[in-house]
């Protein structure tokens, strides 16, 4: 309504001044159409008159003159007739003659004027017009016209003109209001359409229709998988919960050995102060795997990064978590400030992270950095020997961290299960070609039983990879690639976090976190609050997003004062250059539409680069009113399903980037581009006027999601095929043991 205003308050000025201006004009033009309607007037009434007038001047008959002087005045607009002698003497004359009124030389010409004369009780107009007989000047007659009807008609015409503009003015606002309106309705549901996959709204059909084909795509082997996994649970009874995935590893793999492999660990000693403290990292991986391994047991092999941790493990650097409950163990591997530098910081993270996320940094390939790549996942392989306390464990290797692992493992464990997993979005051929190890990464994850990816789409974009770079069978209809021999499962696998999450426990009510959050904010009691959660990562559209708060404040002033963007952003990655780059960008941006709209304590955007712990982060989940989810590529994107799973009370809107692997399960979010900043700025609009109900029903669906597709599920699908696997691959021994040259599933 406000944005109607606008357009309408300046109409109605312009409207007014065009009235203004052009009232005086339509004035003068009516009154002279009048004027000359009584010239001509006085012409035919004088030629009415001329003859009986002259006959009667003839005789003389002065009753008679004056009978038809009064039957000429009987019509209304004629105020008196008289008659004036060639000597200039009145002698003639109705009884409203005015005295004042002389006679005067006779107008001339069909086109003569009279002229205009104001009395007191209103305007006349005086026609002289002679009368003449055979030549002769008899005398001349004098017309009065009353020209008050003018005058009335006059004032009249000025407030038909008058309404007439503002008829016009609100006709134009109507119209204004219902297009404004429309359109505003439009970019709602063509927003709504992009959520659903449909692109309702013409432009962004145009435009966006190719980048939510994929999303559609996959929501429709969702809803297939959602079928058969119905279908197969109704058979099975498998309901996904902790208890189930200890039940497929007691009943399925007959209680065999569960490794899990990955670069983070789930919990981080560090000393502060001279005190122990446990951190849990921020760490999509660490949110799905920890509940897993609480679940499961066994031992989670990851890099001790903590400045604590080598004083917080046993000889054989164990240590046992989670810290109040300890379930598991953690066996720490040690790296050098140098190994860390190249493998970690160096290859994976400014070559393979940005070569995977097309976030437009560029990936930086060194060769010294490679080889400690190549040499740390080969000090993981020998960790993973030292723990495996049988030939064939069931091994998961997590993320790019540690491409080369699995052909390791196979070399040092012939017989052990490698299910990979890939956390983070996998290119296409073309961009994966740029890196200069290609082959090797390739052959490295081609070492797993089975390879997971989070959408189909990655799945796709590694088989093409392999069929463009490597000697290989790959087939697409069963998903597999075979090599020397080999065979490689390449699936998704939809990872999801747990439900319920544990952190929910010790959570208040809804309305207290929202309280508690405001208060901490210097927030009044209505103000509404949108939420992003990151890590401070360029992938994960920060900026943008700041983009969007600032371009709906502007083109929404109303949210001035009474909303603010809430971004919570763990460091990260600090000793690579782009990530210290970055984090100036995102400090210098916040601070710039801070000076912008902030006034009086109220600040558009609060960031917060700092971490926090999994409970105060559910806590800003439950205060929200949004939660937007803004990656510009992400492999799934973990705090969207948080955010769902924190809304016991079903309200709260999420926003969420297309872009993030999360868009192709949960069509209910406000699906956007995160770099359409206009789109951002509409959702975010939409999301904080969005009715109850709506949130509730939307949120409720994702709930449901969330609930049956659980990390337990991830976990237990892959180990579920993984079991099939090496039963398939039992059978093959036993009756074919000796046949060299068959291909089989590896163990
Ligand atoms: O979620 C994707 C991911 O790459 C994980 O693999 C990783 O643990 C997380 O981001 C955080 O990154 P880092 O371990 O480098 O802090």
């Amino acid at each position: 309504m406000r944005l109607s205003l606008r357009f309408i308050l300046p109409l109605i000025c312009a409207l007014s001044l065009i009235a203004y201006a052009v009232v005086p004009i339509v004035d003068t033009l009516t009154f002279r159409r009048f004027v000359n309607d009584t010239e001509i007037r006085s012409e035919l009434v004088t030629n009415t008159l001329h003859d009986s007038l002259v006959q009667l001047l003839k005789k003389p008959s002065p009753i008679k003159i004056r009978q038809l002087f009064n039957r000429a005045i009987k019509d209304d607009r004629i105020y008196a007739l008289g008659f004036c002698t060639p000597q200039g003497q009145i002698k003639y004359a109705t009884s409203l003659f005015p005295k004042k009124i002389k006679c005067e030389p006779p107008d001339s010409g069909a086109n003569a004027h009279g002229r205009l004369l104001q009395r007191r009780h209103g305007l006349l107009h005086l026609a002289y017009r002679a009368v003449v007989d055979d030549g002769k000047v008899l005398g001349e007659l004098v017309l009065i016209h009353d020209m008050s009807f003018a005058q009335r008609r006059t004032s009249e015409t000025q407030r038909y003109v008058f309404y007439f503009f503002i008829i016009l003015g609100v006709i134009i606002a109507i119209v204004t209001v219902i297009v404004a309106q429309l359109s505003w309705k439009g970019w709602i549901r063509g927003l709504r359409s992009v959520m659903r996959g449909e692109g309702l709204l013409r432009p962004m059909t145009l435009d966006t229709s190719a980048e939510i084909r994929p999303i559609v795509k996959d929501l429709r082997e969702l809803v297939r998988d959602i079928d058969t996994e119905r279908r197969a649970r109704d058979e099975s009874q498998i309901t996904w919960t902790p208890r189930a995935l200890k039940e497929i590893l007691h009943n399925e793999l007959a209680g065999d050995e569960v490794l899990i492999v990955s670069n983070r660990e789930p919990y981080i000693h560090v000393k502060k102060d001279g005190q122990i403290e446990i951190h849990t990292p921020v760490s999509g991986l660490v949110t799905a795997l920890e509940p897993i391994m609480r679940a499961c047991s066994g031992t989670w092999i990851a890099h001790g990064s903590g400045n604590a941790d080598r004083e917080s493990v046993d000889k054989k650097d164990h240590v046992r978590v989670p810290p109040e409950n300890p379930s598991y163990q953690i066996r720490r591997v040690w790296l050098s400030k140098d190994e860390e530098a190249g493998y970690y910081y160096g290859f994976a993270n400014e070559g393979l992270w940005a070569l995977c996320h097309i976030a437009h940094v560029r990936p930086i390939f060194r060769s010294r950095d490679w080889q400690k790549y190549v040499a740390v996942n080969k000090k993981f392989a020998q960790a993973v020997a030292e723990e495996a306390t049988t030939d064939d464990p069931v091994i998961l290797v997590q993320d790019y961290h540690l491409a080369l692992l699995p052909k390791m493992i196979r070399e040092l464990l012939p017989k052990a299960t490698v299910i990979t997993f890939w956390h983070i979005p996998f290119p296409n051929p073309e961009v994966f070609g740029i890196c200069p190890w290609r082959e090797e990464l390739l052959k490295g994850l081609l070492g797993s039983s089975i390879l997971g990816f989070h959408t189909r789409f990655h799945c796709h974009n590694f088989m093409d990879t392999v069929d463009r770079f490597l000697e290989s069978r790959v087939s697409r209809e069963s998903m597999t690639i075979s090599r020397k021999g080999e065979q490689t499962a390449v699936m998704p696998y939809p990872i999801s976090i747990e439900y319920p999450v544990k952190w929910l426990k010790t959570q208040k009510a809804v309305v207290e976190c929202r309280t508690h959050i405001r208060r901490m904010h210097d927030m009044p009691n209505n103000h509404l609050i949108g939420l992003g959660v990151d890590r401070l990562d360029y992938t994960k559209g920060i900026l943008e997003r700041f983009r969007a708060v600032e371009r709906l404040l502007e083109l929404e002033p109303t949210w001035v004062g009474k909303f603010s963007y809430i971004q919570i952003a763990a460091p990260s990655r600090t000793s690579i250059d782009e990530y210290r780059r970055f984090d100036s960008e995102v400090r210098e941006l916040a601070t710039k539409i801070n000076q912008r709209f902030g006034q009086d304590g109220y600040e558009p955007i609060h960031l917060k680069i700092e971490y926090y712990d999994p409970p105060q982060i559910y806590e800003f989940f439950r205060a929200c009113d949004v939660c937007f989810v803004g990656s510009l590529h992400d492999g799934m994107n973990l705090v969207a399903k948080e955010f769902i799973a924190s809304r016991d009370d079903e309200q709260g809107v999420l926003i969420l980037s297309q872009f993030a692997g999360a868009s192709r399960e949960l069509p209910e979010a406000l699906i956007v581009n995160p770099y359409n900043i206009d789109q951002c700025a509409a959702a975010l609009h939409v999301a904080l006027e969005m009715p109850r109900d709506e949130q509730r029903n939307r949120m409720r669906s994702m709930r449901g999601l969330i609930q049956e597709f659980n990390v337990y599920r991830w976990a237990g699908r892959m180990l579920l095929d993984a079991a099939r696997l090496r039963r398939r691959s039992r059978l093959f021994e036993d009756i074919e043991s000796g046949d060299e040259d068959r291909t089989r599933f590896r163990l």
